[in-house]
């Protein structure tokens, strides 16, 4: 049976996932920023394809929380402040925080829904934490990279990158520091297979 939302442990438990993913939004943003200032467009898109993402999860828990309209829902919660100017440090704590949710946070969240009986809610919790997989798993593949200086160097000499101002794919081991299609500088080059939509093909079905 389904307690009433407003007498539940859920009701918080949304309001504070709302919270985390409305801030996780404004810190890939933030983190965004400061990759473009750094010249590193590919990171800085990167990010702020995350960023959209997570404001879409704040408003699946937004949604859940329809019958507390109008009401004031206190929460205690801690959020991360990851203030860090270094990419490597703000992809280091973009991955831990993604980890906090996808192991700990929202499987917790899942389980008091359950036993709640808010069933909705609960397969929302696990769904989202399924992608915040995802998600630490982008952040810790591009902070190895970004350690090992491999952002624009492959040990494949048929690399295939893209530009991601212009779409000129470049074959090599590296990518040429202009563009020369258009001057985009270097940042703006990502492996080809990182990119959305580019591993279309047809496939004869
Ligand atoms: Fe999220
Ligand atoms: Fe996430």
């Amino acid at each position: 049976m389904q307690t009433d939302l407003n007498k539940s442990q859920t009701r918080m438990n949304l309001m504070r996932a709302f919270a985390g993913e409305c801030q996780s939004r404004q810190r890939y943003y933030q983190a965004a920023l400061i990759a473009q200032q750094q010249k590193l467009i590919g990171l800085e898109r990167m990010f702020r394809f995350t960023a959209e993402q997570e404001e879409r999860h704040a408003m699946v828990f937004w949604k859940l929380m329809k019958d507390a309209a109008g009401q004031t829902v206190d929460v205690t919660a801690g959020y991360p402040a990851d203030v860090f100017e270094d990419i490597g440090q703000l992809l280091d704590a973009s991955q831990k925080e993604e980890e906090k949710e996808h192991v700990v946070v929202y499987p917790d969240f899942a389980r008091i829904a359950d036993d709640e009986g808010f069933t909705e809610a609960a397969r929302k919790f696990r769904a989202i934490a399924e992608i915040e997989k995802e998600h630490g798993t982008r952040f810790a593949y591009y902070a190895g990279l970004y350690r090992e200086g491999r952002l624009f160097r492959s040990d494949d000499t048929q690399q295939r990158w893209i530009c991601l101002n212009c779409g000129h794919i470049h074959v090599g081991s590296e990518p040429p520091q202009e563009c020369p299609v258009c001057s985009a500088e270097q940042g703006y080059f990502i492996r080809e297979a990182e990119a959305a939509f580019t591993s279309c093909e047809v496939t004869g079905k």
